[in-house]
């Protein structure tokens, strides 16, 4: 069967057509970063309207792409949350309506679910069971995850997502939006050790992460060097630098944490921060010891995309989580 997702829940609209024996078979992405680029961040107004003028040409081209007509579509997925609420609804009113006219099931997909499942996009896929770090703007969380629908929360961040952490000081620093690729490109020319910045819950005992504290421990140094004369790009790209370090050590910790309490050998990443070259760099060392592989979904597909939306339907209709014959009974169970 194939299914046509979409994603819409932020500042990315994203269409896929997946099929449930063949995987992947097309994806568009139009992404609005430009756009918002002039305010430092989602306007969730803009994001709406704009959601509004891609998702048709972008369904069309996806259909094109894989030489299919909607005769060819079986059901319809889509984000069904976390996510700014006018935004989700433009994709949620396009796809259900779309399924209305075709008399087609329409599967709501948890945003994460679609984060969590990304990496089996990619070759090798892993296996059942591992760990998902998830590291998006929105969330950080670890979870165990045995299955499709099978999932553990392990720890979460009480307050900023590792994401979030990223974008705000990297416009404290004055950089653009989104914050995160900006934040770890100049953090290459910096040299961390300058700083030595707070590694928050790193010793909390649980699985837990904050990171709002980072923020206001960068806003210190930098406010102490204007004070003297001192804010020049250097401090700024050590700053950028000792940030990166200071996140990505409190995530590598904390996963390798996850992997010993539940002796488990796999973990994939997924969410923006995914993205983050740091971050693969330590957890792949830090893996070593352990003898524990991780994976990460195809870099381009990391941020936030229609592929994942589609996938994780198909993945829920072959785990026979979804049942297409009879979509009212199971409208719900991702939540
Ligand atoms: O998963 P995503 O596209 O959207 C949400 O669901 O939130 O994640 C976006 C987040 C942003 O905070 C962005 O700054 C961050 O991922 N991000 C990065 C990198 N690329 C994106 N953070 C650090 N390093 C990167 N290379
Ligand atoms: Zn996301």
């Amino acid at each position: 069967m194939i299914i046509l997702g979409f994603e819409s829940s932020c500042d990315e609209t994203g269409v896929a057509a997946v099929c449930t024996e063949r995987g992947l078979l097309s994806h568009a992405l139009h992404t609005q970063v430009a756009m918002h680029a002039d305010f430092g961040g989602v306007v969730p107004e803009l994001a709406s309207r704009d959601h509004i003028r891609r998702v048709l040409p972008l369904a069309r081209e996806v259909l094109a792409e894989a030489g299919l007509t909607l005769d060819d579509v079986g059901a319809v997925a889509y984000t069904a949350g976390p996510g700014l609420a006018g935004a989700l609804l433009v994709g949620a009113s396009f796809a259900q309506s779309l399924a209305w006219a075709r008399g087609l099931p329409a599967i709501p997909i948890h945003h994460l679910e679609g984060h969590l499942l990304s990496p089996l996009l990619a070759q090798p896929a892993p296996a059942f069971p591992f760990i998902a770090l998830l590291v998006s703007g929105g969330h950080t969380q670890l979870m165990r995850v045995d299955g499709v629908g099978r999932y553990e929360l392990l720890g979460e961040t009480l307050d900023d997502a590792a994401g979030e952490a990223f974008d705000k000081t990297a416009k404290l620093l004055g950089l653009g939006y989104p914050g995160g690729p900006a934040l770890a490109a100049l953090a290459n020319h910096g040299d961390a050790s300058r700083h030595s910045l707070p590694r928050p819950m790193l010793h909390s005992g649980n699985l837990d992460f904050s990171f709002s504290g980072l923020k206001t421990a960068v806003l210190t140094r930098l406010k102490t060097a204007r004070e003297q004369g001192g804010d020049t790009p250097a401090l700024a790209a050590d700053l950028a630098a000792a940030t990166q370090d200071a996140i990505v050590d409190v995530l590598v910790a904390k996963a390798a944490q996850a992997l010993k309490r539940t002796g488990l050998k796999r973990i994939v990443v997924a969410g923006g921060v995914g993205a983050n070259l740091k971050l693969r760099e330590r957890l792949a060392l830090a893996l070593r010891p352990l003898k524990a592989e991780a994976f990460f979904p195809p870099l381009s597909l990391c941020t936030d995309n229609g592929a994942m939306i589609a996938f994780a339907a198909a993945q829920r209709v072959n785990a026979g989580l979804f049942d297409p014959k009879a979509p009212q009974a199971t409208e719900h169970a991702f939540s």
